[in-house]
């Protein structure tokens, strides 16, 4: 996608082929910055602190960690220990295990002295494959938007909510939950995206508006506990939400809130929808529930909130009293049965595992 004209993906080889770039993540919507990462180490730390965040993006910044770990160290240990370091980032999304796994199985059969060349051109298989799923997402979601758009008066947009940042930004490009969105705004279908703040970190607020605002298309900030309201009032279309991880049986778990928004949108027949990319589909996981580790953040980030001063500059203010004990889950799961369909790259799932399966037969086997 295009910033100011110039078009970015998230992650990329650096100019020395020793590195890897990335948009600071934590630094927007404020500033746009590129940070250089050279080592395992420095990947590690940017997945952990979020500078890259959204799960297919930390699947994408994984195998980027394994090049930049193989070129240190290629022997069959050093890899083992590579990969425990990344997945002990962050727990929730799967796609950051599929990742490591994937580059694991495929440099193990080579000579130790090919493993970092080849784990380069491995990474950037990654990162091409997750923005081609995100087209086939864009195709398999733009009918429900155009359906929901036909016989509308002239000019009323279809109203989409969204939740967290499920765009551009969390993936290589493109976006999962936005790419059936920017594919309408795209092809003239009058859009309009409610964007949930998403407390604790403000994912919606901070980078889903950016890059909507960025892309043209028109969109509407709201606080997190706004969205059961603006769907009572018919004025919530369709409910678009991205995954950190879909079980084989269509649990879908998502960034915290993301269950409201479906207890909400059942309640007012409002259709709830998870873009899905198969890497996020844990095959070896049925009950979300019961199964998914969900990760437990800082509880600073619940305590205090950081954003531009009014006199310009970044800053982290308190917004709880000194003493009070907070909590921070990061995600939550959205049982299947609250969930109308998952938009994967091959089509529309209906949330079950017969669902799923049909679009993957090869899938967890
Ligand atoms: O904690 P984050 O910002 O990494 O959480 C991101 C989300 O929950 C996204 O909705 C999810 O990863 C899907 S991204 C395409």
């Amino acid at each position: 996608m295009k910033v100011n004209g110039t078009p970015y993906r998230t992650i990329w080889p650096g100019a020395d082929m020793a590195s890897v770039e990335i948009i600071d993540q934590t630094r927007l919507p404020h500033s746009f910055a590129i940070a250089r990462l050279a080592s395992l180490e420095d990947m590690a730390e940017a997945i952990r602190s979020m500078r890259v965040r959204g799960a297919p993006l930390i699947g994408a910044a994984a195998a980027y960690g394994m090049w930049l770990a193989a070129r240190k160290d290629p022997s069959d240990r050093g890899l083992r220990e590579a990969g425990a370091a990344l997945v002990a980032t962050r727990p929730t999304a799967v796609n950051l295990r599929w990742a490591v796994e994937r580059m694991g199985a495929w440099l193990r059969p080579l000579a130790e002295a090919d493993r970092a060349e080849a784990a380069r051109g491995r990474a950037a298989q990654v990162c091409e494959e997750d923005v081609a799923i995100n087209r086939g997402i864009a195709a398999a979601g733009l009918p429900l938007i155009r359906s929901a758009a036909s016989g509308r008066p002239a000019g009323r947009p279809v109203n989409i909510l969204t939740h967290c940042n499920a765009g551009w930004l969390a993936a290589v490009d493109l976006g999962t939950a936005t790419a059936p969105i920017y594919a309408a705004h795209d092809a003239g279908i009058a859009v309009h995206v409610w964007v949930d703040e998403t407390r604790p970190r403000n994912q919606g607020a901070s980078l889903t508006a950016w890059e909507l605002l960025h892309h043209g298309v028109p969109h509407t900030v709201i606080a997190d506990n706004a969205g059961g309201h603006l769907m009572q009032h018919g004025q919530v279309d369709l409910v678009i939400v991205g995954t950190d991880r879909t079980t084989a049986a269509g649990d879908v778990c998502n960034k915290i809130g993301t269950y409201l928004k479906a207890l909400a949108a059942r309640d007012n027949a409002v259709p709830f929808y998870a873009a899905v990319p198969s890497p996020s589909i844990d095959w070896r996981v049925r009950d979300g529930l019961r199964e998914i580790e969900i990760e437990n953040r800082s509880t600073s980030e619940v305590t205090h909130v950081s954003g531009r001063l009014w006199g310009g500059g970044v800053a982290s203010v308190a917004v709880t009293p000194e003493g009070s004990p907070a909590a921070n889950p990061a995600f939550d799961v959205t049982p299947a049965r609250l969930v109308s369909g998952l938009i994967t790259e091959r089509g529309i799932a209906q949330a079950t595992e017969e669902g799923l399966r049909r679009l993957f037969p090869e899938g967890g086997r």
